[in-house]
């Protein structure tokens, strides 16, 4: 059996990216019998970032239904919201004391999100890392699937669990990331040398989970291209090897097959032929989401935490003796 653990902050709604570079990875491994999945929403990380409370609130619940909505069943997977073990807290206190600030202050999101937001550089956000650690080493996991952003903090946790297991005794699972080559790097539709992302200037960047179908075509209609009108990806090429990564992974057809399908047309159709993939697609999720209630969401993260929990506590007593703490 192998341990699967991975979260997303609740920051905002979701975008096409974060399900193509990272959840749609989720759900091929937890159909996998032999995968014991754990799918947490990482609150405690979000308030690294100032959220207005109302709206944190209302975010964990709407990303908590769109692990449902996208098909991480929670009969099968554990599906949670990290502030309610408080066990993550205790042992990320724990492997403070064991990071370095040294190797803190080369994290690129840390050194990425400071520059980004110089008046609030807060503690939090410098040990994001470690919180993060907690996470994957609380409950003795394997691997790790996440975008190829993240794969620098999962290096981290390896470490962090090496120098406790060093110091300590065999204690730790030492994790792995899982990064897939394919769709690991979402780009904007606007800017295809950088990743989707939410926080763009322009909202034609990224299509949201929750963008209407018109909405969404208009900014797949929009998507900057390269020079040249074939349908064919290529080094040169980064817009449209973009949006034939973005179709392929929607559609299940191969980049060189949606090449063949499109020889001797132009963007237009291409585009055309793509926006009918994530209408589709959205649609489908959509109906998914809104037919889950709060209170429906809320009993699956009640259950979830109950059995987080179990594994949790096991786990941070096991840490409390190795390291002399009542
Ligand atoms: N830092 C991750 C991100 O921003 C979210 C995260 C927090 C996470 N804890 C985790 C991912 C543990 C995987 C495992 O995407």
């Amino acid at each position: 059996m192998s341990r699967i653990f991975s979260g997303v902050q609740p920051t905002n709604n979701l975008h096409l990216g974060n399900y193509l570079g990272a959840i749609k990875n989720w759900v091929e491994l937890a159909a996998q019998p032999k995968n014991d999945c754990i799918f947490c929403v990482v609150d405690l990380h979000a308030l690294t970032v100032y959220q207005e409370p109302e709206i944190l609130r209302a975010n964990i619940l709407a990303v908590a239904k769109t692990y449902l909505a996208l098909g991480i069943d929670p009969a099968k997977s554990t599906i949670f919201a990290q502030s309610q073990v408080k066990e993550h807290v205790q042992l990320g206190w724990v492997l403070n004391t064991i990071a370095k600030m040294g190797e803190l202050e080369r994290m690129t999101q840390f050194k990425d999100k400071s520059a980004q937001n110089k008046n609030n550089i807060n503690l939090g956000l410098f040990a994001y890392p470690v919180l993060m650690a907690a996470d994957i080493l609380l409950y003795d996991t394997n691997l790790v699937p996440v975008g190829e952003d993240q794969k620098q903090h999962v290096e981290l946790a390896r470490d962090l669990a090496l120098r406790f297991n060093k110091l300590y005794g065999e204690t730790f699972v030492v994790p792995e990331s899982v990064i897939k080559k394919d769709g690991a790097r979402v780009m904007g539709l606007d800017d295809p040398s950088k990743k989707m992302s939410k926080s763009a200037v322009s909202a034609n960047n990224y299509i949201s989970l929750m963008d209407t179908p018109a909405v969404a075509r208009k900014k797949i209609m929009k998507a900057v291209t390269d020079s040249g009108a074939e349908v064919k990806g290529g080094a040169d090429k980064p817009a449209l090897n973009n949006l034939l990564g973005i179709y392929s992974l929607l559609s299940g057809a191969s980049v060189k097959d949606l090449e063949k399908q499109y020889a001797g047309k132009g963007y237009g159709d291409f585009k055309t032929g793509l926006a009918d993939e994530v209408e589709k697609f959205l649609v489908n999720f959509q109906n998914k989401f809104n037919a889950i209630s709060d209170k429906g969401i809320e009993k699956v993260l009640t259950e979830g935490a109950g059995k987080a929990r179990q594994l949790a506590v096991a786990k941070i007593n096991l840490v409390k003796n190795k390291i002399g703490i009542l």
